[in-house]
């Protein structure tokens, strides 16, 4: 019989933390109202204000997994910039090219002999043969949509329902009781979305085999596992299934694994044995550093060679001045060699593995109405019993005080997790000291809501 939660036990403890929140943090309350000033809602990226504490923390120094903020607190970090830094703070290989690469020029709209390296890195390591650069994995995606309706001649494309693949304007489109809506919350978008974007439930597969069923869809552009609502896994059969779909509709098939890169050096295709079209990589494939590609297959990079020779000679609409420079390709290139390796990967697996059971125990010793997933080095508690199949149920579960009295409590103690949800990642810093105070943070948390 699962323990009970309650709202007043959840406000109590909010209502405490909230108030210890703004006692720890004097420097970085007064930083907050100085960048108010001249800072667009007070920080240099909107979302920074969106974790839901009175005011951001103002961090001065990153490393490895620590963080120390404006008042001198430190933190063990398991957010790690949302995955950008999946493989530490300044990881010491990179921080190491770095410095060098800081002699040798940052861009200049040519290739650096690391082109042909990195190329050759990222087929071996991901599958596909032929490969782009941007800035950010958002406009990876974008480039990706435009290459796609270009060489199919079709203008619609098929998302999951509570995806989030960044700002990317056609993939801001969700189901409410089963009709398709455009996001109110998206800013300045004149188009109706609903005419470029066909969207279904994920593990749904007649409903994915009649949205596609027309012909007229250019491509799905999913995560091979949903992490931006909680993490919501794919059913058995489900990847076959969307693999055959696609393929039997002409649709092309993009696996954005941005965050799914935490499953091993080939991401979750590598580790599962997906056969995409087409592939996004974004955040941590510089360590950071704001650089993103996107790779397609032979058949795809042959259309495209085809379409190519009849294309209109002017603006592409796809490319930005400092993407593929020489910088991002240094540092790409340190990231493939060094991180993007086996064993790399093995040791964060195996650490991630004993946060996944100790949360698992902790739920048990408590008989939370909770669950906790694992998607190689990513782990995810949801405050539900029940594992949501899409992003429908998945929604229903987050975003809820629950996940802001939880997030308040482990950041007055010094551990930081992702704001918007409960996902945590270990990078080779991470030890296991790091991983028991994480596990023994949330069970004293748990002792006192139940
Ligand atoms: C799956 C996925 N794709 C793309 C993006 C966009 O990345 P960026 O904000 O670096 O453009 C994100 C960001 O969270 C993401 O989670």
């Amino acid at each position: 019989m699962p323990s009970r939660i309650t709202d007043a036990s959840v406000e109590a403890m909010l209502t405490r933390e909230k108030a210890q929140f703004l006692q720890r943090n004097p420097k970085s309350r007064t930083l907050a109202e100085e960048s108010s000033r001249h800072w667009l809602q007070g920080v240099p990226m909107h979302w920074m204000v969106d974790w839901g504490t009175a005011f951001p923390l103002f961090i001065q120094r990153a490393s490895g997994v620590g963080l120390t903020d404006a008042d001198g607190n430190a933190y063990v970090d398991f957010c790690l910039g949302d995955t950008g830094a999946m493989f530490g703070h300044s990881p010491p290989e990179l921080a190491r090219r770095l410095r060098q690469a800081s002699e040798d020029g940052f861009t200049t709209m040519l290739p650096s002999p690391d082109a042909a390296i990195v190329g050759r890195l990222l087929a071996e390591r991901f599958g596909l043969p032929y490969w782009q650069v941007t800035a950010t994995a958002s406009d990876a995606n974008r480039s990706t949509l435009r290459w796609c309706r270009a060489i199919t001649g079709r203008k619609k494309i098929l998302i999951f329902n509570g995806c989030y693949h960044g700002a990317v304007d056609e993939t801001f489109v969700s189901l409410e009781d089963g009709k398709q809506k455009p996001d109110p919350a998206l800013i300045g978008e004149p188009r109706d979305l609903n005419e470029l974007t066909r969207v279904v439930e994920f593990n749904d597969i007649p409903a994915l085999e009649a949205a596609l069923a027309p012909g007229d869809v250019a491509c799905v552009l999913a995560e091979p596992v949903m992490t931006n609502i909680g993490m919501v896994l794919p059913d058995t059969g489900f990847h076959a299934a969307l693999r055959e779909i696609t393929q039997a509709t002409g649709t092309i098939l993009i696996f954005d694994e941005t965050h799914c890169l935490s499953s091993g050096p080939g991401g979750y295709s590598g580790a599962h044995g997906l056969a995409p079209d087409a592939m996004v990589l974004g955040k941590p494939i510089a360590g950071g550093v704001p650089a993103a590609v996107y790779g397609f297959s032979q058949a795809v990079a042959e259309r495209i060679r085809t379409y190519l020779k009849t294309r209109t000679p002017g603006h592409s609409g796809i490319g930005t001045t400092l993407s593929g420079s020489k910088l991002q390709l240094a540092l790409m290139r340190t990231m493939l060699e060094t991180y993007f390796t086996p064993e790399a990967f093995a040791p964060l697996i195996e650490l991630a593995r004993r946060l996944e059971k100790g949360i698992a125990d902790v739920i048990i010793k408590y008989g939370a109405p909770w669950h906790v997933v694992r998607v190689g080095a990513r782990v995810e508690f949801m405050c539900s019993p029940d594992r949501p199949r899409n992003g429908g149920e998945a929604s229903r579960i987050i975003h809820r005080p629950i996940d802001m009295a939880i997030h308040h409590y482990l950041l007055n103690r010094g551990v930081v997790i992702t704001p918007f949800h409960n996902m945590m990642l270990v990078c080779p810093a991470t030890t296991k000291a790091h991983v028991e105070t994480l596990i023994e943070g949330l069970d004293n948390c748990l002792a006192e809501l139940v």
